[in-house]
């Protein structure tokens, strides 16, 4: 068969891995897999080059994407779609596989409506993809941050500060509530609980008042208040992605400020930003990964289109692009409500 393999949305450690992991199977299986480059635009475009096993060696511990990604929506330009489908002709492929995200298995999801014979393969570092129950590179970005806030704490108590994290997650909050449990974080909002800024300035007072003279607060970006209706996040600036997103980012510093100013204790933050995406993938990632690519590729030798390879328990299966792309996975309360333990 003549496979192509495209990756989209923002990049994430153990792309990469997935990657090789369909070239080397899909080799061994006598495939030919052609790497589309910058994401959905590169099926626009055709920009191509053929993925071989030397092309993909010395790749399983290397951080972001060969294959170049973008958050070009085809849907977006005039007659994309058809584009798309005379691009996928031209190249003379048999199927597509996507890695990415709820955008990127959007569009593969409407091109599979059309006809189009596509597998996905769950990607993002937000965790926040139904369907599966974890995605590659949630572990890698927890792990960044968990580590930022093991070196926030001794600086924190060293000055009697109160130091704001702020951590990616758009429209979901698992890396800030899985970093936040695993170091031990004060407080940790997420968008799923709009936060209140007395509430959140009392419990920190309360903690200061037994004697602890430092505070660690993880907020998600995509964090808002409580403003009985209306927009509570901060956002960058007014602008949209194609998909119609939002630039988020801006409410550690303004935490930071409203905190300072309701509990009198000094404040900083820090914004971990694209470190959370860069660099090689965890242990755990690479092998999730690896095992996404594999199935993938199982999936359109059986002609299983649309549908994604899938963590379920601890097994990886197929499921319907249709279930995975629905609606977002928000944050497991139940683990929310554990955090909370620890608050203060
Ligand atoms: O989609 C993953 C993500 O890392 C979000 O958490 C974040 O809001 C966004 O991408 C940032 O996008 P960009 O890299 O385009 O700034």
């Amino acid at each position: 068969m003549r496979i192509g393999i495209l990756t989209g949305g923002g990049d994430c450690p153990g792309l990469n891995a997935v990657i090789r992991a369909v070239v080397r199977k899909g080799v061994q299986e006598g495939d030919a897999i052609l790497g589309i480059l910058h994401g959905w635009n590169g099926m626009l475009t055709g920009q191509h080059e053929e993925l071989t096993q030397r092309s993909v060696s010395g790749l399983i511990h290397r951080g972001g994407t060969i294959l170049h990604t973008s958050r070009t929506n085809p849907f977006k330009e005039e007659s994309g779609g058809e584009k798309v489908v005379a691009t996928f002709k031209r190249l003379g492929l048999d199927a597509l596989i996507a890695i990415g995200g709820e955008d990127t298995l959007g569009v593969a999801f409407k091109l599979f409506q059309t006809g189009m014979p596509i597998v996905g393969v769950p990607k993002t570092i937000d965790n926040d993809l139904a369907g599966t129950d974890f995605t590659f590179g949630f572990d890698t970005a927890v792990t960044i941050a968990t580590e930022a806030i093991d070196r926030l704490h001794t600086t924190a108590e060293s000055h009697d500060r109160v130091i704001v994290l702020e951590v990616m997650g758009r429209n979901t909050g698992w890396i800030a509530t899985y970093c936040g449990l695993a170091g031990g974080a004060d407080v940790i909002l997420i968008p799923e609980k709009p936060f209140n800024l007395n509430e959140v300035a009392e419990v920190i007072s309360a903690r200061h008042s037994y004697g602890k003279n430092f505070s660690i607060v993880v907020v998600a970006e995509g964090a808002g208040m409580d403003t009985g209706g209306g927009e509570g996040y901060v956002k960058q600036d007014e602008g949209t992605d194609e998909f119609g997103h939002v630039r988020l980012g801006g409410v550690g510093h303004f935490l930071a400020r409203e905190i300072e100013d309701r509990t009198g204790f000094e404040a900083r933050v820090t914004v971990l930003g694209h470190v959370q995406r860069g660099g090689s993938p965890t242990p755990h990632d690479r092998i999730l990964a690896t095992r996404f690519g594999v199935k993938a590729h199982e999936l359109v030798r059986e002609g299983r289109f649309g549908t994604m390879a899938a963590l379920v328990g601890n097994r990886v299966d197929a499921v319907s692009l249709e279930e995975a792309v629905k609606s977002l996975k928000t944050v497991d309360m139940d683990l929310y409500r554990i955090a909370e333990i620890f608050f203060g």
